[in-house]
């Protein structure tokens, strides 16, 4: 692992909406799924990004303009040089998911994390048995990845949710949680992967346990505000865990005590 980064070449730029874009950077550092990289803006600074592919030749970031870094990034060109950090993060414990069912929930750029963990399935297929997708996007102008979609729904359980869109012939209206219940997933010998917002991943948590999985089943993929990314400023901590070293995916009945905890130590002490 190293501390320094090193400039990378960007081979090809994709716009997806006004605020997306995916950056394919020829770059051989080959993050495993879960894992993250630091990637930096001269002058400007740095900011933690997942690979949606796993690849060892390319990382594809599919990034969302929000804010300082990552408006300086979508400034870039093609063969512009970035410079990238990494790979941080203990990732996925894909031993712990082998010979399960496997359910993979995520929103909006959430997306790209759960992206390579299925380009891993893909490529590992024996390893894995059935495999339930459900992603959910504001509406059919913010659908990400549509080709990968495509594909992914020949390949396995997959659906899409939209939540302020009632339009569209070819997706479902409704919130990710409501997708679910409708189209359940197997629930025995099956472990969920949630990544996006944690208010949504709270949702998607209750309504994973009502259909009868634990939360020692279930797995969360933070995103928390990041600086040095290996366990040394303290700026991810949740009480003693580090999302960057630790994490970002924990086994929530592990998570759960620490954030309950977190949010009582904020409280203002009369
Ligand atoms: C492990 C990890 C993987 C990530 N993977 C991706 C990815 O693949 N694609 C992608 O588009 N984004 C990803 N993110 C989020 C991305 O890091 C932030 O959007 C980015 O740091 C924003 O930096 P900025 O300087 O552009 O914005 P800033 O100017 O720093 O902030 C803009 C706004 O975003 C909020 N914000 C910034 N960072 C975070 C954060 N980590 N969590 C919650 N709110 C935040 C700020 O509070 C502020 O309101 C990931 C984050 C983590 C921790
Ligand atoms: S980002 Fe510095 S300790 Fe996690």
């Amino acid at each position: 692992m190293t501390y320094l980064p090193d400039p990378y070449k960007i081979k090809d730029i994709k716009t997806f909406t006004k605020d997306v874009k995916l950056f394919k950077v020829k770059c051989k550092l080959n993050p495993k799924p879960g894992q993250f990289i630091e990637v930096s803006v001269p002058g400007i600074g740095e900011c933690p990004l997942a690979s949606c592919s796993y690849n060892k030749d390319y990382l594809d970031l599919l990034t969302k303009n929000a804010g300082n870094v990552t408006s300086a990034i979508f400034k870039l060109d093609k063969n512009d040089s970035i410079l990238i950090r990494g790979p941080y993060g203990k990732g996925l414990p894909i031993k712990e998911l082998e010979n399960n069912n496997l359910i993979m929930i995520a929103g909006g750029t959430g997306i790209a994390p759960v992206t390579s963990i299925i380009d891993y399935i893909e490529k590992n297929r024996k390893d894995f048995k059935e495999v339930f997708i459900y992603f959910g996007f504001r509406d059919e102008n913010n659908i990400l990845l549509k080709d990968k979609i495509k594909d992914w729904k020949k390949k396995f359980k997959m659906h899409i949710g939209l939540s302020e869109d009632n339009k569209s012939s070819e997706y479902e209206k409704g919130f990710i949680q409501e997708i679910i219940e409708k189209h359940k997933p197997k629930t025995e010998k099956t472990i969920a992967l949630l990544c996006g917002p944690e208010i949504m991943m709270d949702v998607v948590t209750k309504e994973l346990n009502k259909l009868g999985l634990k939360n020692d089943k279930i797995y969360w993929s933070m995103e928390r505000r990041m600086e040095c990314g290996f366990g040394s400023c303290g700026r991810c901590q949740i009480q003693d865990l580090y999302v960057c070293k630790d994490g970002p995916v924990f086994r929530y009945d592990i998570l759960k005590p620490k954030l309950e905890n977190e949010t009582s130590a904020n409280e203002v002490k009369e």
